[in-house]
């Protein structure tokens, strides 16, 4: 598939998934959710892919949110509809099999926040706002604002930035958990790029479990979510990946990882 709204690029094992529609922030349309899902079933399917970045072109914005015009559009059967099929496009982002990285280059509002907190690793520039700022349009966040949020920076820090609408600073997201870390104007992408190789250098089979084991969290309580880490443990022990790294680590050499 040709893409109208999104750029695709693939070397060195990642995937780099750019929102390229500048002049509007790179707000998500229904096109761009569609290609934006799109890109991540190529990225995921691709044997020549382990990592995934998303990004957004320009120097302002991440995602500015989704389209306001399209939005305004929505009635109450409607919005309903609008904001499951946001949901699905964000939980198989959230799903993906590959560690996917948000290389946050600016505003990420809306759904440009929701976007990134569907994404497993979030690096933020200094340059970058987050907010749920809904409310200042009358609606409230529907493609996993109100809930992937509260999991990720607790619900009263949630509460506070989707009922007035704040944004806050790279340096504030940090803190309160909502970036990973924080790097200068312009090199967010730089520095996704250079944590998706370091994971690109691991097992990849090791890789993929541990994600996996991760996306149980917020789905399972511990009990559960122990006895699933100890049955994908297991499974990373009859990996060859598992005896070369462990062999390599005894023989004191690096290991030659082969993704099996
Ligand atoms: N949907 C559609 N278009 C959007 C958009 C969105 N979510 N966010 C920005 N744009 C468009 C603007 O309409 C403008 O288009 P135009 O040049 O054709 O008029 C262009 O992107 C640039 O935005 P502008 O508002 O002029 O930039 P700014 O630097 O003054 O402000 C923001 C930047 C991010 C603060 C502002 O654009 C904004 O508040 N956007 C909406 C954020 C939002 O509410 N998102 C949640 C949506 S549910």
């Amino acid at each position: 598939m040709s893409f109208a709204n999104i750029l695709y690029e693939a070397a060195d094992r990642i995937a780099v998934i750019t929102l390229n529609r500048p002049d509007k922030l790179n707000a998500l349309n229904h096109d761009t959710l569609v290609e934006l899902k799109e890109a991540f079933s190529q990225a995921n399917g691709s044997a020549d892919v382990d990592v995934i970045i998303v990004t957004g072109a320009g120097e302002k914005a991440f995602v500015a949110g989704a389209d306001i015009k399209e939005l305004s559009a929505q009635d109450a059967v409607k919005g309903q509809r609008f904001a499951l099929f946001g949901q699905d496009v964000f939980s198989a982002i959230e799903q993906s099999a590959k560690p996917v990285i948000a290389a946050v280059n600016g505003f990420a509002l809306g759904g440009g926040c929701e976007l990134a907190l569907s994404c497993h690793i979030r690096i933020a520039a200094e340059n970058a706002k987050f907010g749920q700022p809904e409310v200042n349009l009358g609606v409230i966040p529907g493609y996993g604002g109100t809930q992937r949020l509260a999991r990720v920076v607790g619900p009263g820090l949630a509460a506070e930035m989707i009922l007035t609408g704040d944004m806050v600073d790279a340096t504030e997201a940090h803190r309160i958990g909502l970036a990973n870390k924080v790097v200068a104007r312009g090199e967010a992408l730089p520095s996704a790029r250079e944590m998706a190789g370091k994971i690109v250098a691991k097992g990849q089979p090791a890789v993929r479990l541990a994600l996996q084991a991760l996306r149980c969290v917020p789905q399972m309580g511990l009990r559960e979510g122990l006895a699933t880490e100890a049955a994908l443990f297991g499974i990373s022990c009859g990996t060859d990946d598992f005896k070369e790294g462990t062999a390599a680590f005894l023989e004191k050499r690096p290991p030659a990882f082969t993704g099996k």
